[in-house]
C-alpha cells in the first residue's frame, strides 16, 4: 500500500460527555490511495464529519490508528501534525469560511503564508489558482462581494494553494443552488482529475454519484461500500 495518501485501521472517536460518552465514530477501517474519489454519504449525525476530521489530521481518533504517508499520525505532536496538515491536506467546508476582511487573492494566499512561501511567488500562485477556478476576474473582491458559488471556488482554491495530496470536502454544495452546486461538483472532478485524492461528505446524491468509491454510514460504522 505505497500509494495509500491515508490509512485508518479501526479508528472510533469517542466525544466523553456529561450524559455519557458519545461514540461518534465506531471501528472504522478505510484507505485512501493516491488520487482517488470517495464520497461518504449517511443521515445527519451518522459520524461522517468526525471521520472527515480524523481523516484530515483535525482530530485524533480515541482508538485504532491512522497513517498518513507512511507516517503514523498519533506519534505526532501538535505542532508536527498542523505541519502536515497544512503541507499535504486541503479542507473545504459548506459555509466556505473565508476571511471577510481579505480579497479572494488574499484569502488563497494565506496558507501559502503559514507553509512560508515568500510573498511574490503566493500572490502568483493565487492568481493562478483563481484562474484555474473561473475567478480570475475576482481576485480583488471580498467575501461579501461574491456569490456563494463563487465563494466555494475560492474556498477550493485556498484548499489547493499548497498542493495537497488529500482535499477534503464537508458538504460543498450545502448551502449551493442547484446550477452553482454542480459548477463546484465539475471543478471538485477536474481537481481530482488533476491528481489530488478527494472525500467528499454530501447529502447530495449527484454530487455522490460522480466519485468512484460511494461510502454509507449509519451510526458510526461503514455499513455500506459502492464500486463505480
Ligand atoms: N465535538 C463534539 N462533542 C460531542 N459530540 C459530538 C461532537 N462532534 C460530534 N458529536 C456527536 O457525534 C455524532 C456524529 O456527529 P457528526 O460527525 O457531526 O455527524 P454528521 O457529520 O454525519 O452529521 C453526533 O451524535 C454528534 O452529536
Ligand atoms: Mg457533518
Amino acid at each position: 500500500m505505497s500509494d495509500a495518501v491515508v490509512a485508518a485501521q479501526r479508528i472510533s472517536r469517542v466525544f466523553p460527555m456529561p450524559a455519557g460518552p458519545v461514540v461518534a465514530v465506531c471501528d472504522v477501517t478505510l484507505t485512501v490511495a493516491a488520487g482517488e474519489h470517495i464520497a461518504i454519504r449517511g443521515p445527519s449525525g451518522c459520524g461522517k464529519s468526525t471521520l472527515l476530521h480524523m481523516l484530515g489530521c483535525v482530530d485524533a481518533p480515541s482508538s485504532g490508528t491512522l497513517v498518513f504517508d507512511r507516517r503514523d499520525v498519533s506519534t505526532l505532536d501538535d505542532r508536527a501534525r498542523s505541519l502536515l496538515r497544512l503541507r499535504h491536506i486541503g479542507f473545504v467546508f459548506q459555509r466556505f469560511f473565508l476571511l471577510p476582511m481579505l480579497t479572494a487573492a488574499e484569502n488563497v494566499e494565506l496558507p501559502q503564508a503559514e507553509a512560508g512561501a515568500p510573498k511574490r511567488e503566493r500572490r502568483a500562485r493565487s492568481l493562478e489558482l483563481l484562474a484555474y477556478v473561473g475567478l480570475g476576474a475576482r481576485a480583488d473582491h471580498r467575501p461579501a462581494q461574491l456569490s456563494g458559488g463563487e465563494m466555494q471556488r475560492v474556498a477550493i482554491a485556498r484548499a489547493l494553494a499548497n498542493r495537497p495530496r488529500l482535499l477534503l470536502a464537508d458538504e460543498p454544495t450545502g448551502e449551493l443552488d442547484q446550477t452553482t452546486g454542480e459548477q463546484v461538483a465539475a471543478l471538485l472532478d477536474r481537481v481530482n482529475a488533476d491528481g489530488t485524492a478527494l472525500v467528499i461528505v454530501t447529502h447530495d446524491p449527484v454530487l455522490a454519484s460522480r466519485a468512484r468509491r460511494v461510502l454509507t454510514m449509519r451510526d458510526g460504522r461503514i455499513d455500506h461500500e459502492a464500486a463505480r
